[in-house]
């Protein structure tokens, strides 16, 4: 058999005849695997001579189709069975793209610099001063529940995951002198249950200016230009009281959908005297508005997604569209 199988193997010029010939003598009903299952009608002794004889050969042959077919291969590309076409398309490289939230943030950004208003950044962890005390929210005051929050262990200082971008207020404050107008993007998190309108990581766009005579007025005026500028003209909105302990007096600022319901974007009010002294401001010196919108809210409004978890789960099929 052994002679057969390797003047068989000489034979073959290419790998179908070579594969033909694999299956042949090793294949699963091949004629060496018919001896290896013979082997358990023969008497002990005979048994471990031609097990050994047969396993044997069963390696030698494998060895040699693996070197012909290695063979057979090299002389291919030579003689040009293996055709090389130069002039045939490359593979396409799928290009990636930006996430709808960069869209967003990059168009709310340049609309903001338009308005001649400077773009900061801040630290995504934060200790317990900027994101809470230094915001005029005392430690047992019950506002502090309504930023549901992701502590951090730590031995020391109490460090958290900011859970508004008002900390770089008074960040800023503290290193700048009026008059300013600035905007801080990034991205916030919340220890909260989600559903279509909340996610527990989201992102936030602050908006503070800060001179000798801001006044509501002015606040209505940017805002009112900005949401036109990112929604267009017929855009409905309204600004309702609100209250956030770093601001008084305090507003929110909701969009119509076109079903008619409201969504909540902006949280916003004219700087609390407190916070002015937490930066460490002459109290009565400087007036100022701050804002903080939810650019999530802003990404589902201006493109018609109903649900905010879309945008986390990293579905092409959702992703492409943008
Ligand atoms: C704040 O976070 C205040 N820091 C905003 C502010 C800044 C007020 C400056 C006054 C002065 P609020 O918790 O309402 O406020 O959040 C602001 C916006 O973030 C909301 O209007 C909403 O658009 C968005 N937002 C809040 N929670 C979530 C959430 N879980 N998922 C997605 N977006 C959210």
């Amino acid at each position: 058999m052994k002679k057969l199988a390797f003047d068989d193997l000489s034979k073959c010029n290419d790998s179908a005849d070579l594969e033909r010939m694999r299956i042949k003598y090793l294949g699963r009903k091949g004629e060496i695997t018919a001896v290896l299952r013979s082997l358990k009608d023969l008497p002990i002794k005979e048994r471990k001579i031609f097990g050994d004889r047969a396993n044997r050969l069963r390696k030698e042959l494998e060895q040699a189709f693996k070197d012909k077919l290695e063979k057979i291969r090299n002389s291919d590309f030579k003689t040009q069975n293996y055709k090389l076409d130069v002039t045939a398309p490359g593979a396409k490289i799928v290009h990636g793209h930006l996430h709808p939230f960069t869209l967003v943030m990059r168009k709310i950004e340049d609309i903001f610099q338009s308005m001649g208003f400077k773009i900061i950044e801040g630290p995504d962890i934060e200790n317990e001063y900027y994101n809470f005390d230094a915001l005029n929210i005392p430690k047992d005051h019950p506002a502090r529940d309504t930023w549901n929050t992701f502590w951090l262990k730590t031995k020391s200082e109490k460090m958290l995951l900011r859970t508004h971008t008002s900390p770089m207020q008074v960040r800023f404050m503290e290193k700048n002198q009026p008059p300013f107008r600035i905007v801080v993007p990034g991205r916030v998190f919340r220890y909260e249950a989600t559903d279509a309108s909340h996610f527990y990581n989201f992102y936030q766009l602050e908006g503070l200016m800060v001179d000798k005579n801001i006044s509501i007025a002015n606040f209505k005026a940017v805002i009112e230009s900005f949401l036109k500028k990112i929604f267009g003209e017929e855009i409905k909105t309204r600004i309702r009281p609100s209250y956030f302990p770093f601001v008084e007096p305090g507003f929110e600022i909701d969009v119509k959908y076109a079903s008619g319901e409201w969504l909540e974007i902006i949280g916003a009010g004219m700087v609390h005297p407190n916070v002015f002294k937490s930066a460490g401001y002459v109290p009565g010196e400087w007036q100022g508005f701050a804002f903080g919108m939810g650019i999530d809210r802003i990404a589902m409004l201006k493109y018609k997604i109903n649900d905010i978890r879309l945008f986390y789960a990293n579905n092409l099929y959702f992703l492409n569209q943008f």
